[in-house]
């Protein structure tokens, strides 16, 4: 992993996005970095975040519980929906992408989709997309940006810091998908199966 790709230096903005040109890259090899990078990430950090936030909520006084409890359900929310999403990717629409690749690639006509169209699947995850992007900007107004508050300034760094690296992570993940995975992944269903 280099630097440049890695979401836990904390960097925002377009300067992280990753330097592979994954516009010219087998769409498998997208898929296993999407998922071996991005998704293994997510497996390990929305867990652990919610710990601490919970911990938190526990040990920190009633003015933090105020701020932290609404905070926690918002996570706590948006991580249910990525452990479905991510499992609705891993099992229905990257299998399908990567045996239409294969199909294509070795010149055999491809099996059409059990649910019509690639399309449909994807504009699923468009939506759940949209959804994660709401949640982070509801955690982003509700730390001030990840500013720290002046209470228990120390106990909120861990905290804020993951939060921050979560929300550069999923902004280049989902940017993978919906600027380059899924358009190419249409754009491959048209020409593989006839
Ligand atoms: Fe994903
Ligand atoms: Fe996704």
């Amino acid at each position: 992993m280099t630097s440049d790709t890695n979401p836990r230096a904390g960097q925002t903005g377009t300067s992280s996005l990753p330097a592979t040109d994954w516009s010219k890259k087998p769409l498998y090899e997208l898929i296993e970095h999407i998922v071996e990078r991005h998704h293994e990430y997510l497996r390990e950090e929305l867990p652990a975040i919610e710990e601490k936030l919970e911990l938190m909520t526990v040990r920190l006084g009633e003015g933090a519980r105020g701020t932290l409890g609404p905070l926690l359900d918002v996570f706590s929310g948006m991580k249910n929906e990525l452990d479905d999403h991510m499992r609705k990717e891993e099992m229905i629409l990257f299998p399908f992408i990567e045996r239409t690749e294969r199909s294509f690639e070795e010149g055999v006509p491809a099996d059409p989709p059990p649910f019509g169209t690639v399309r449909n699947p994807i504009q699923t995850m468009l939506i759940d997309h949209d959804s994660t992007f709401d949640a982070l900007k509801q955690i982003r107004q509700m730390t001030n940006g990840y500013t720290l508050p002046g209470e228990d300034r120390e106990a909120h760094e861990a905290l804020y810091k993951g939060l921050e690296e979560l929300e550069s992570d999923l902004r280049i993940h989902i940017h993978l998908e919906n600027d380059i995975l899924f358009p190419r992944a249409l754009a491959l269903e048209k020409d593989a199966i006839r």
